[in-house]
């Protein structure tokens, strides 16, 4: 039952690990840095140093740094909504999110868009949307696993010349497992064999019917290639968002979910989050999964550094000790000493977890690039 490398353990103490090294051979134990120690062994040798152990239980680290957050909630306002665009493959998902990427940011923003980041922001009427640039499937699925919700509206893509296919109805049963309204984008209309109305009918045997039918999911007709329709869509969209009436704190610290992560070999690891409450600053210190740190720059969907970002706003943090995963919460506390405590105290109990399991833990990212 090893809880603790010798690295880490020297880093808990502040000394080199040489040290523990030196010491642990004068009682009689050959180590190497990256050996892993069991409770009894680490304690010992933390004692034979000099040093107080104490030893959590249940999560008492956590709990310490969690009650210790500034959570005002003073500050109550509307926040922008999170759509996911899913659909049967090639029924025009990515044609869609360009044109309103290209239309509706590129134009502002001369030269382009750095584009590595999961998800992006528009801005329509004065009003934001977020949107999650995702295979769909794969992000509810990882979402939902563990626990996590981040998607408001769905935008159900099917192409009306090829009609509701097994992805189609794949898209939906996510999105009605987990309660979140589908708006039907029946795409293609520019096309001569196009059959909108087919769709419609189709649709009905899943429960999804539009309003003059006695149902409520917006349904618009929209061509990804002509771009007719899609300021409807957009505008159906915050009608969609204002019926759902989101609202958060902006005050307070914040907290997010991760959506994306990579390793950036000169930064660094580099994570995706959207913020869910509060606004996160630069500077900032975190809890994120398995990892810790300090925010040493936000940069938002244009690849710009920002000093802040505000709730449903999809942000790059970087400054974290590691790649989180995808769904991992990220927490804002005030304390970075003990912060890393319980990013250490995390990955030991991730690292016993997975010792019993035996299983083998893949870090992926499930997000589509475009
Ligand atoms: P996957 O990511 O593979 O699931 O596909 P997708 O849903 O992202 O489809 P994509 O946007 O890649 O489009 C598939 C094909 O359909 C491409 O050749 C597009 O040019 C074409 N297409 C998409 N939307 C339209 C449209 O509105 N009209 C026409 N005529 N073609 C379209
Ligand atoms: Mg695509």
């Amino acid at each position: 039952n090893n809880v603790i490398t010798v690295c880490e353990l020297a880093n808990k103490m502040a000394v080199k690990s040489s040290e523990i090294i030196k010491k642990m051979m004068k009682l009689g134990y050959i180590v190497t840095i990256n050996q892993s120690l069991d409770k009894d062994m680490a304690q010992l040798v933390a004692e034979e140093m000099g040093h107080k152990v104490t030893i959590y239980h249940e999560d008492k680290l956590e709990q310490d740094i969690m009650k210790n957050r500034d959570i005002s909630n003073e500050r109550v306002q509307i926040r922008p909504p999170i759509v996911a665009i899913m659909g049967h493959v090639d029924h025009g998902k990515t044609s869609l999110l360009d044109y309103i990427r290209l239309t509706k940011i590129a134009s502002q923003e001369a030269g382009g868009i750095t584009q590595h980041i999961g998800a992006y922001h528009i801005e329509v009427r004065k009003k934001i949307i977020t949107f999650l640039d995702t295979p769909g499937h794969a992000a509810f699925t990882a979402m939902r696993s563990r626990g996590a919700q981040i998607t408001d509206i769905v935008v159900l893509v099917v192409a009306s010349d090829d009609g509701v296919k097994p992805q189609t109805i794949e898209a939906i049963q996510h999105a009605q497992a987990a309660s979140v309204p589908i708006l039907v984008a029946i795409n293609k209309i520019d096309k001569p064999n196009s059959e909108p109305e087919k769709v419609k009918n189709e649709l009905i045997k899943y429960n999804i019917l539009p309003e003059e039918w006695g149902g409520d999911n917006i349904f618009v007709n929209i061509s990804a290639k002509t771009g007719e329709g899609i300021d409807n869509l957009l505008k159906s969209i915050l009608l969609q968002s204002e019926m759902l009436e989101l609202k958060t704190t902006i005050s307070g610290m914040a907290t997010g979910l991760v959506i994306e992560s990579f390793l950036d070999k000169g930064k660094g690891p580099i994570a995706t989050i959207l913020i869910q409450e509060g606004t996160l600053k630069k500077g900032d210190i975190v809890l994120c999964g398995l990892e810790y740190g300090k925010i040493r720059a936000i940069k938002n969907s244009l690849g710009k550094e920002v000093q802040f970002a505000s709730p449903s706003i999809p942000v790059e943090i970087l400054g974290l000790s590691g790649i989180p995963i995808a769904g991992d919460k990220v927490v804002v506390v005030g304390d970075e000493k003990k912060a890393k405590e319980v990013s250490i105290y995390r990955q030991m109990k991730f690292r016993e977890k997975k010792l019993t399991k035996k299983s083998s833990f893949k870090l992926s990212n499930i997000f589509e690039k475009i």
